[in-house]
């Protein structure tokens, strides 16, 4: 299929998503890594999960100081991953079983070996040198602001050659472009329509509320080490909108290019302001809930927290803007260590997460191994980590005496990014089927039972409830544009929600609850019809009990 089959701007609201993280998806050469040849090689797999897109994280050129969110080469891809050739053939494929690809492009920031920064830190009078963020150091040659950058450190990096600092909100490798210079943004849109010319879909734009900083470049308020988190200063900043409307413009509006944008910090108001320049936004407070201070973490959510943070998305988007649905992504760990269960109920649990998430309204998005239900990948020591923000994270706590080795690894192992970064389980063999040589990083403990072979063959299992509901709401009208209502909203162990159309659709009860529990059901329409039971009931059982995490999903009529 060419793109121009493709029917409408408005596709995504009709699909699920798949996120493929190339480098631990599928290695053709056994060289340990993941690359495009091995994404070719599972289309069919990637096909048979019905999904109507894939996001494909970064492939450019790249130093992988923070695995390709460092760009070095906006219009070439990293030789690990393979040319430009294999990349052709991937879309031309990918188009081919009717598989829209978005690729993942980085516009906060490039890598400090980009180029464009090379050229902009020679000399103050270089052409590029307003391309990115420098200042001067305070009088007594402190850093111009106290802002700690998200990986650690000062935000600002001292360049002695013209004795200035630049801006790297993550870290000193990513300085951050100056998107107020128009020849910077000129040179990003060329980015951008060089890859739409090569047949790609559409774009998950990282960090993308990140471009405008804040006025004047104020102190913030300093923490024990004297840095200030940098994240108010850069978040939604005032320029933002003007910025991306003119990129809709001049690139996405007549390219029909799809757009996600990563929206960390952002409430229900900011992803409607974001709506009239992207499709939809990225936001993380349903899975903040977790984490505390100080590299601390509580596994028992309050429900009822959860339940009102998804339900003020999906009222106050409701007609307004769309919701990106999701659990995890390679920032992420698995659901089933957060919210579910890691040991018997793994199963059950992983299938009432989904049921959860994809009967809601927006598109669901789908990171690598979450259709097979793995749990968090466990470290047993600090060398084993690859992740530049926990590897950071043990240089400036635990090195300096802050916190201790456990309390850190603790966290890596409950948070960390590593934890859903290890290979795809394709089979149970001693590699997994990822590749025949040493992979980049450690596989997962548990792919000998949990794998794609294994659960490609079991009717029951998470691959295949995947399967289904995938394909179920896939162009589903009630999914789609249904209302939603949700029901006993302070019963800390259920969620149960509607969605109706012209008074019907479906119902949806969801135990989060490990034990069995009571509960009264709110909606006072009638069940029709038990579509999917995760405990593989066929027929109503209305006892007023919920077995552990038990889901069940029925169509339902208004009286
Ligand atoms: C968000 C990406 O998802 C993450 O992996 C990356 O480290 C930061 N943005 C910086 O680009
Ligand atoms: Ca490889």
């Amino acid at each position: 299929m060419s793109k121009k089959n493709f029917i409408g701007d408005d596709w995504y609201k009709n699909v699920c998503i798949y996120q493929v993280y190339p480098r631990s998806f599928c290695d053709s050469n056994g060289d340990g890594i993941g690359d495009i040849r091995g994404i070719i090689s599972k289309l069919d797999y990637i096909k048979s999960l019905n999904v109507g897109a894939i996001w494909i994280c970064p492939m450019y050129d790249s130093p992988n100081r923070d695995n390709g969110y460092d760009v070095r080469d906006y219009f070439a891809l990293q030789p690990e991953f393979g040319t430009t050739e294999d990349f052709s053939l991937l879309t031309a494929k990918c188009h081919e079983l009717g598989i829209r690809v978005i690729m993942d492009v980085v516009l906060n920031h490039s890598s400090s070996e980009c180029e464009w920064f090379l050229s902009s830190s020679s000399s103050e009078r270089d052409p590029k040198r307003d391309w990115y963020i420098w200042r001067k150091g305070k009088p007594d040659g402190a850093p111009p602001t106290n802002w700690e950058a998200i990986f650690g450190g000062s935000a600002w990096n001292y360049d002695a050659k013209t004795d200035s600092y630049y801006l790297g909100t993550f870290s000193p490798y990513q300085p951050d472009f100056n998107w107020e210079n128009a020849e910077l943004r000129e040179a990003l849109f060329d980015v951008l329509r060089f890859w739409l010319e090569r047949g790609v879909d559409g774009f998950r734009l990282d960090a993308i509320n990140f471009i405008s900083k804040a006025p004047g470049y104020p102190d913030g308020m300093a923490g024990p080490n004297g840095l200030a988190p940098i994240r108010p200063f850069v978040c939604n900043g005032p320029k933002v909108h003007t910025w991306l409307s003119e990129m809709k413009k001049k690139v996405l509006s007549p390219m029909h290019a799809m757009t996600v944008g990563e929206a960390d910090g952002s409430s229900v108001e900011d992803a409607i302001r974001f709506s009239k320049e992207i499709d939809m936004i990225f936001s993380f407070d349903h899975v903040a809930l977790d984490i505390g201070p100080n590299f601390t973490f509580n596994k028992k959510i309050p429900l009822p927290k959860l339940k009102s943070i998804l339900s003020e998305w999906q009222n106050k988007l409701r007609g307004k803007a769309w919701n990106a649905l999701f659990w995890e992504n390679h920032d992420q760990p698995r659901i089933v260590s957060r919210l579910g269960d890691e040991d018997d109920l793994r199963a059950v649990s992983a299938k009432m997460l989904a049921a959860a998430l994809f009967f809601l309204q927006g598109t669901p998005f789908i990171y690598q191994g979450e259709e097979l239900g793995l749990p968090n990948t466990r470290f047993a020591k600090r060398t084993e980590l690859r992740d530049i923000e926990m590897c950071n994270a043990f240089v400036n706590y635990v090195d300096t005496g802050i916190l201790s080795q456990e309390h850190l690894m603790r966290f890596a192992n409950y948070k960390g990014r590593d934890t859903g970064r290890t290979p795809m389980p394709w089979d149970g063999s001693p590699r997994a089927g990822f590749t025949t040589g040493t992979p980049w990083i450690k596989l997962g403990d548990t792919h000998r039972t949990l794998n794609v072979e294994n659960q490609d063959a079991d009717e029951h299992s998470v691959l295949n409830w995947f399967r289904t509901l995938i394909g179920f709401r896939r162009n589903d009208r009630v999914i789609r544009d249904g209302e939603y209502r949700v029901y006993n909203i302070d019963d800390p162990n259920v969620y149960e929600y509607t969605r109706l159309l012209n008074g019907s659709g479906y119902h949806i009860l969801c135990s989060f609850c490990k034990d069995e529990t009571r509960y009264v059901c709110g909606f006072e329409g009638t069940k029709t019809q038990m579509l999917f039971s995760n405990y593989g009931d066929d027929t109503f059982s209305e006892t007023g009990k919920l077995r552990p995490f038990e889901t069940v999903i029925s169509k339902a009529e208004l009286p």
